[in-house]
């Protein structure tokens, strides 16, 4: 894969190699309980967009190197969405967002039970960061990836988010507030995911900075266009069950501007993260290819 090609070929190319390491990675892991292999396989190959691994990837390119020959960006890949997957399985427990849909099938504890669904998340997490210690990283990036990966998903970050999400149930939360919440239940992990791409090709603070200022506001925009997606779309085209947020009485930003003021606010983070990019030139297109499909897409 070039970082020549074209946009949309260089983003299927990259989500199938991703969806292939994916599957080989999880093929050859041993488990002793066949049960919990085949509920981690369900979650870890039904589909999904996978904008997370495709960010690493596109930060990667940024070296001008055909991915191919960046050590270890694989394994971060994969980990990325493998960690992201498991948020997913437990943000859909009934102790939690009790879904019964997620990514157009049955979700895990639907198709399984509730043990293995908690057991598929433990396991998924722990694998992600098996990945990277395991990778062709050298120790110091290893250590820095790590150190990302945890922060992003712990409680500063992605588990932080999810228990304001859940103690917010039936409350009018500020911008100021709402915009936390978002930053750290979605926002951290895709900040993350700029940031392990930053690494794994060794830039430099100030460019690592530059491209946090892009992943930052790219983050907020995400969660605020699923906001408007749940109200708005239905759930065969989300493949996710819609109108949950409002059934739930969750604070979101559709309940704190509308549907008009959510999509507006996803424009300006959208237009302040394309800013951030133009010291790199024609060189970020693929970022900017990913955050126009993140606002722009339908599910
Ligand atoms: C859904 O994430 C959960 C949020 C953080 C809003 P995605 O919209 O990336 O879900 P998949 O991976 O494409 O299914
Ligand atoms: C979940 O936010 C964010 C996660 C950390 C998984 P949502 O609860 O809004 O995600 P969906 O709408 O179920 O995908
Ligand atoms: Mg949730
Ligand atoms: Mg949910
Ligand atoms: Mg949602």
């Amino acid at each position: 894969m070039k970082p020549g090609d074209s946009t949309s070929v260089w983003l299927q190319r990259s989500t199938e190699r991703l969806d292939q390491a994916i599957l080989r990675y999880v093929d050859e892991q041993v488990s002793v309980a066949s049960g919990l292999k085949s509920a981690i396989h369900y979650a870890a190959t039904g589909g999904g967009k996978r904008v997370r691994p495709l960010l690493t990837y596109a930060t990667a390119s940024l070296a001008g190197k055909e991915l191919d020959q960046v050590a270890g960006l694989d394994a971060c890949a994969v980990a990325l969405e493998l960690f992201h997957t498991y948020s997913l399985v437990h943000d859909d427990l009934p102790c939690m967002d009790n879904d019964d849909l997620r990514r157009g099938r049955p979700t895990v504890h639907k198709a399984f039970d509730e043990a293995s669904a908690l057991l598929v998340g433990d396991a998924l997490q722990t694998m992600a960061f098996q990945l990277i210690a395991q990778s062709a990283l050298n120790d110091a990036q290893k250590v820095q990836v790590i150190t990302s990966l945890s922060t992003a998903g712990g409680m500063a970050g992605m588990a932080g988010g999810q228990a304001i999400d859940l103690a917010s149930v039936g409350k009018q939360l500020t911008q100021n507030e709402l915009e936390q919440m978002h930053r750290l239940k979605t926002g951290a992990l895709l900040r993350t995911a700029v940031q392990i791409g930053a690494i794994a090709i060794h830039l430099n603070d100030q460019e690592k900075k530059s491209l946090d200022v892009f992943a930052s506001a790219l983050g907020l925009a995400f969660q605020v266009v699923d906001d408007v997606l749940d109200a708005s779309s239905d759930s065969q085209t989300l493949g996710k069950t819609a109108g949950k947020d409002a059934a739930a009485n969750k604070p979101t930003f559709v309940s704190l501007m509308g549907l008009d003021g959510a999509r507006e606010f996803a424009r300006q983070l959208h237009q302040e993260a394309l800013d951030s990019l133009s010291i790199w030139g024609d060189n970020a297109d693929l970022l900017r290819a990913i955050a126009s499909k993140v606002v722009n897409r339908e599910n």
